[in-house]
This record gives C-alpha cells, structure tokens and sequence, in this order.
C-alpha cells in the first residue's frame, strides 16, 4: 500500500517536472546503451542500462550518479546539464579521485548494488552477465 502511494506520487513528480518543462523526454533518456566505443579494445561489448526504472522504480537519485564536483562539493542539481561520464573520466588513466572511465562505471553500478546487499536489499550480484550481455 505505502509502496504504491510512493510509486504514485514519483509519477506525479516526473509528470509536473515534465510539465513545468524542467524535464522533457527528449532530456531524460529511458533506456541507455552504454557503448564506450572510445575503448582501445572493447572487450566486454555494450550495457544495456534501465535508467528510469534506477530513477523510478529502483529508488536511485539523480544525484547518486550524475556531479558536478565543486571543491570536493556535489553541486549537480535536477535540471542542470548532464555531460557523458567520458567528458570527465578519461578512457585510459585515473588521475587522483577522477578514476578512468571503466572504474567509474564499476564502482558507481556494482558500489551502489554492494551497498544494497550489504542492507539486505535486492540488487543484483557483481557476474560480469549481469550488466556484460
Ligand atoms: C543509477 C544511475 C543513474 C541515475 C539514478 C540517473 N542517471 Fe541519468 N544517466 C546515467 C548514465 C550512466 C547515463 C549515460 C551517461 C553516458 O553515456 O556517459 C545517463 C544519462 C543521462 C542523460 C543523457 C545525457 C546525454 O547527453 O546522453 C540525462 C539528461 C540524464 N541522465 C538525466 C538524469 C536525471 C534528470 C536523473 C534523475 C531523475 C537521472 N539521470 C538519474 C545514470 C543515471
Ligand atoms: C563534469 C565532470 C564529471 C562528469 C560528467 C562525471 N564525473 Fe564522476 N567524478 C568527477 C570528479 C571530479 C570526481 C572526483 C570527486 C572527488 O572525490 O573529488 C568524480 C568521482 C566519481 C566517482 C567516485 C565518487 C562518487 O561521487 O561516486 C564515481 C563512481 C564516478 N565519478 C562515476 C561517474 C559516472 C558513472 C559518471 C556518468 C554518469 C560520471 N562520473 C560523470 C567528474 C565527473
Ligand atoms: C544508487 C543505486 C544504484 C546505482 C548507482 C546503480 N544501480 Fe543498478 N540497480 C539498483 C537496484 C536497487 C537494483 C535492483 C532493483 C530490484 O531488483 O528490485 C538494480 C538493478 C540493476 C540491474 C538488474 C535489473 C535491471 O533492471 O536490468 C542491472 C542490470 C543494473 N542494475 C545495472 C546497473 C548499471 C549498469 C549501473 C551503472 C550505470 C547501475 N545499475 C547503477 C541500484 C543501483
Ligand atoms: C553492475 C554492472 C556491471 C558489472 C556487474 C560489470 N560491469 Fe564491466 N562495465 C559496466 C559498464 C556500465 C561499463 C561501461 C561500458 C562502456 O562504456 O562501454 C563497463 C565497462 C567494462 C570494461 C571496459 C569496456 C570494454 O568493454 O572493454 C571492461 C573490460 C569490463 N567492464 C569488464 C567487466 C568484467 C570482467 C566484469 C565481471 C568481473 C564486469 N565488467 C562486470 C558495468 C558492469
């Protein structure tokens, strides 16, 4: 019962973030293939990401996933513009806490599913299939 009002009231939300034009479809993408075609090798092949249903029905923030770091402060906000991860995090090396693209990817997908297993939530498990098809 609670979880369905949650459900309803997301709906709502995402309804007068659209209308309020906050949001258009065309800015929020609701399946994403991502395909680091930049890769020297591309070993492991496109992801295929459910991105609203993260935001949605997994219960994700936008914020768990998109920043924009300013003196180590996420100041990213709903509505700001959203750069591919490539922008920031480099294909081929790390430098300091801004980790190469492929790190970014694990640690923010397989950090936050850890993290729900660890509170005994349901997230998927860290086998290369589950996101690697
Ligand atoms: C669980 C992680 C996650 C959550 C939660 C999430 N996103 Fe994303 N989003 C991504 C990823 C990954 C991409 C693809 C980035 C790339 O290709 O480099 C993306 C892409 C986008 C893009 C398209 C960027 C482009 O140019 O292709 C927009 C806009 C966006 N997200 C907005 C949002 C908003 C608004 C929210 C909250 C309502 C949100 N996202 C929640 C992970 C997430
Ligand atoms: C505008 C540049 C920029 C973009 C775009 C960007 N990052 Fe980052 N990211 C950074 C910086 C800078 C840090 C280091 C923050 C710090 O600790 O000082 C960081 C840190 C991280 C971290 C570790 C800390 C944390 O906040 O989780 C992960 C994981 C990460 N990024 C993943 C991603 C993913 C996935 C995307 C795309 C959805 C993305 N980043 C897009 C600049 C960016
Ligand atoms: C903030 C937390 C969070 C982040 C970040 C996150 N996920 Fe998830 N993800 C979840 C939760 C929670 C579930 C399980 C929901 C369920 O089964 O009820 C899930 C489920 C999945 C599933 C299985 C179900 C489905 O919809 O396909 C895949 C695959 C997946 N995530 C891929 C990714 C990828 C790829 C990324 C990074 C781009 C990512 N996730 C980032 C929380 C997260
Ligand atoms: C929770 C989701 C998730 C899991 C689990 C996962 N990955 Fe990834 N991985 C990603 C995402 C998202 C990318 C970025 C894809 C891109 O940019 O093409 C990526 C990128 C990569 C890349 C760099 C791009 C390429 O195809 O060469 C390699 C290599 C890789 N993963 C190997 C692995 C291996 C090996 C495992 C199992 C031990 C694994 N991954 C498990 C999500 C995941």
């Amino acid at each position: 019962m609670r979880k369905g009002w949650i459900l309803v009231s997301m709906i709502i939300c995402a309804g007068l973030l659209l209308a309020s034009g906050i949001l258009t479809a065309a800015d929020f993408p609701s399946d994403i293939v991502i395909d680091g075609k930049t890769y020297k090798k591309d070993i492991k092949g496109p992801v295929n990401f459910a991105h609203a249903k993260h935001a949605g029905e997994y219960e994700a923030q936008c914020e768990d996933c998109h920043h924009n770091y300013v003196d180590g402060k996420n100041t990213w906000q709903t509505g700001d513009d959203v750069q591919k991860c490539s922008t920031c995090h480099d294909v081929e090396k790390s430098e300091g806490n801004v980790k190469k693209l492929m790190m970014a990817f694990h640690n923010n997908c397989q950090g936050c599913h850890e993290g729900k297993i660890k509170e005994g939530k349901k997230a998927p498990d860290k086998k290369c299939e589950t996101c690697h098809k």
